[in-house]
């Protein structure tokens, strides 16, 4: 797969002092200790055989039971235990999709939802918003439903927008997809980092019985735990019977380490989630305002991991004409990384991730930031 990002990542690899800590999604604040003590002892007591296909049994027991707390109503019929939330969406759609299938995705959106679909033989129809934040519209949706369409997907809190779906949106998406027999693949891989009012109703909660709804989650960002490459989907057990045999067939089951300490999740105290959703937005207002600071427009976000900045207005005062040069340029010349909209299906835009830098580096980080950043416009402007 080609990406824009992989043009800055060069340039960053050349700089002497190069910055890398506004670029990607994993979190820098330590996983729960419940989880890591219950992975020394899972070390000691897990089977060396496969795991069962769906997942071992007290984890989608565990899983049921977090949904639970949420208000949602799960049954371990209704998990599978997937290698994070990327393989479920391939599971999903590989289940979902026969050649030339079209599956609707939001324009900005994750990087995967194309990729994915495109490698499966299906056709992803981009689902642009004019004002590069939001996610969809049921009208403009539904101007692009065609009888070759099996589902939509999106992301809630969005990467790389932020945008996150109110209750009655998420309501109003249920009624169209059902409406028009198709699924809601709603990729909940940042449901624990909701900032903004009325995000609580999720589109599971307009349908309990999943019959559209498929939910795709995944503990690395959750519990900081994006190594140990653990997710699941949660459907209707008969999707989930397909995506079990799908699994099995291309990539047998997640280790069964990660699997059994994951089982002790429902021991991890809500306070974690609780203050690490509150530091990430600390650091996501701070970043905000650094950004904006330099002259890109941007905006806190509504949940998730990235602020999303808009940058066409200042690309011309730079000498470039798109993102991804001026992204590659400000690596190269300023060692700072940022993810150009490009590789979002967003020309125009860039991502700085709140989430990478470490704890004794994101002051002198911040402060570096914005000094290059407008070193580097007002560089250019006075050639
Ligand atoms: C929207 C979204 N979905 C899924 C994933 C992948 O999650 P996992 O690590 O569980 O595969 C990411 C990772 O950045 C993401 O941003």
């Amino acid at each position: 797969m080609k990406r824009t990002l992989d043009r800055v990542l060069e340039a960053l690899n050349a700089h002497p002092d190069p910055d890398r800590s506004w670029l990607v999604g994993s979190p820098w604040f330590e996983p729960p200790n419940e989880l890591r003590r219950a992975m020394q002892s899972a070390a000691s007591v897990s089977s060396f055989d496969y795991p069962p296909p769906q997942g071992i049994a007290e984890l989608r027991g565990a899983v049921a039971e977090l949904h639970r707390r949420d208000g949602l109503a799960l049954e371990p019929e209704n998990v599978l235990i997937t290698h994070g939330a990327k393989s479920g969406l391939l599971a999903v759609f590989g289940c979902l999709l026969q050649p030339g299938d079209e599956i609707l995705h939001p324009a900005p959106c994750y990087p995967a939802y194309p990729a994915a679909v495109t490698a499966l033989g299906g056709t992803p129809v981009a689902v642009p918003h004019e004002d590069g934040r939001s996610l969809f519209e049921p009208v403009a949706l539904e101007a692009h439903i065609t009888s070759r369409t099996r589902a939509l997907v999106l992301s809630s809190p969005a990467n790389p927008t932020g945008a996150t779906l109110t209750g009655d949106q998420a309501r109003a998406l249920v009624e169209l997809c059902r409406e028009h027999g198709l699924r809601l693949v709603c990729d909940e891989a940042y449901e624990a980092f909701r900032f903004a009012p009325d995000t609580d109703r999720l589109p599971a909660h307009w349908d309990p019985d999943l019959e559209t709804v498929v939910q795709v989650r995944s503990f690395s960002k959750t519990y900081a735990l994006c190594g140990w490459r653990i997710g699941y989907v949660a459907a209707d057990p008969a999707l989930i019977r397909r995506l079990t045999a799908w699994q099995t067939a291309l990539l047998n089951p997640p280790n069964s380490i990660a699997q059994q300490a994951l089982i002790s999740a429902p021991a991890v105290p809500p306070s974690f989630i609780q203050e690490a959703g509150h530091r990430v937005r600390n650091r996501l207002d701070e970043l905000v305002a650094v950004l904006a600071d330099a002259g890109l427009g941007t905006e806190l976000p509504q949940g998730g991991f990235y602020v999303w900045a808009d940058v066409r207005s200042r690309l011309a005062a730079t000498g470039h004409t798109d993102t991804a040069a001026w992204c590659a340029d400000l690596a190269r010349r300023h060692g700072i990384g940022l993810w150009p909209g490009e590789d979002f299906l967003a020309p125009g835009w860039v991502r700085a991730s709140a989430v990478a830098c470490t704890e004794a580096d994101w002051e002198p980080a911040l402060d570096r930031l914005g000094t290059e950043l407008r070193s580097f416009m007002n560089g250019r402007n006075s050639r």
